[in-house]
């Protein structure tokens, strides 16, 4: 039980809600921070008084500065999770979809980590996790905005390490393969797409919320103490699997082998 504050953005819905009950169950106190009011506050309300929730806009830099003003101390982890999907092939993607990715997701983990950044320094230090994709490491079919914007995070999250890492604070990031929550519910609903897209992980299904909690909860942890500047894909090993698939005659495969 560490009985100190994390920040989660995105709490509201997903993956993000599923990290702030388990942040709460290892002993902290949660500001779970969200656009949507209601889910943000449906989450809390189950969580009881250790959860507090506020409606904060990740790209609305006032927004931020009043939340991160209103802790009432500094957190020990912040958890940038707040996402948004913006699906286009890039020759006919609209701009504004364009840039709603990059706010929310890049911008938006630039704005709210280096305020939260400012008062785990001034506190000594603290862990901050990043929310990627797998769709930062590899591109995907009509994800550029979304890609983009993720391996982003990935950049920016050694950008972070390694100015606030000597004050302290720990910046890693973690990228989610194909996950059974949130933005990906609409993708699984369709039973052979989703059968498809189990076949095609190695370890051969769907993470979960709790999978991606689990991951975020180490890396906030004295166990981690040494890592930082670091994204994971915690995806069952899909995004090591871009040759999987490659065939090879059977007289060459044995090469090597008695
Ligand atoms: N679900 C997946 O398969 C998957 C895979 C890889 C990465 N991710 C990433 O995990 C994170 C969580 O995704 P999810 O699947 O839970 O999605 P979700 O849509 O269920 O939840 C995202 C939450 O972010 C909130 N949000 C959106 N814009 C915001 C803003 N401007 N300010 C504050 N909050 C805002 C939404 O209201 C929502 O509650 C995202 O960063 C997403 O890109 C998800």
């Amino acid at each position: 039980m560490t009985n100190e504050w994390a920040v989660v953005t995105g709490a509201g819905n997903g993956i993000g809600a599923v990290i702030a009950r388990n942040a709460v169950k290892e002993g902290y106190r949660v500001a779970a921070w969200d656009v949507d009011a209601a889910a943000v506050e449906a989450v809390a309300a189950d969580l009881g008084g250790a959860c507090v929730p506020s409606v904060v806009d990740v790209t609305d830099e006032e927004s931020v500065a009043a939340a991160v003003a209103a802790l009432p101390v500094a957190p020990a982890l912040l958890v940038n999770n707040a996402g948004i999907a913006r699906f286009g092939p890039l020759l006919t993607l609209a701009a504004a979809e364009w840039r709603a990715a990059v706010e929310v997701n890049l911008t938006g983990t630039f704005l709210v980590g280096r305020a939260v950044a400012a008062r785990m320094i001034e506190a000594g230090g603290g862990a901050i996790v990043n929310m990627a994709s797998i769709n930062g490491l590899a591109a995907a079919p009509n994800a550029g905005a979304y890609t983009a914007s993720k391996a982003g995070i990935v950049m920016l999250t050694e950008h972070m390490a390694i100015e606030w890492s000597p004050s302290g604070v720990r910046v890693n990031c973690i990228a989610p393969g194909l996950i059974n929550a949130g933005m990906s519910d609409a993708v699984n609903a369709d039973p052979e797409v989703r059968r498809l897209r189990e076949s095609r992980v190695p370890q051969g299904r769907l993470g979960t919320a709790d999978d991606i909690a689990d991951a975020v909860l180490f890396l906030a942890s004295a166990k981690a103490s040494y890592i930082s500047g670091q994204t994971i894909a915690v995806d069952g090993g899909i995004s090591k699997g871009a040759l999987a698939s490659l065939p090879r005659p059977k007289s060459v495969d044995s090469v090597g082998v008695e």
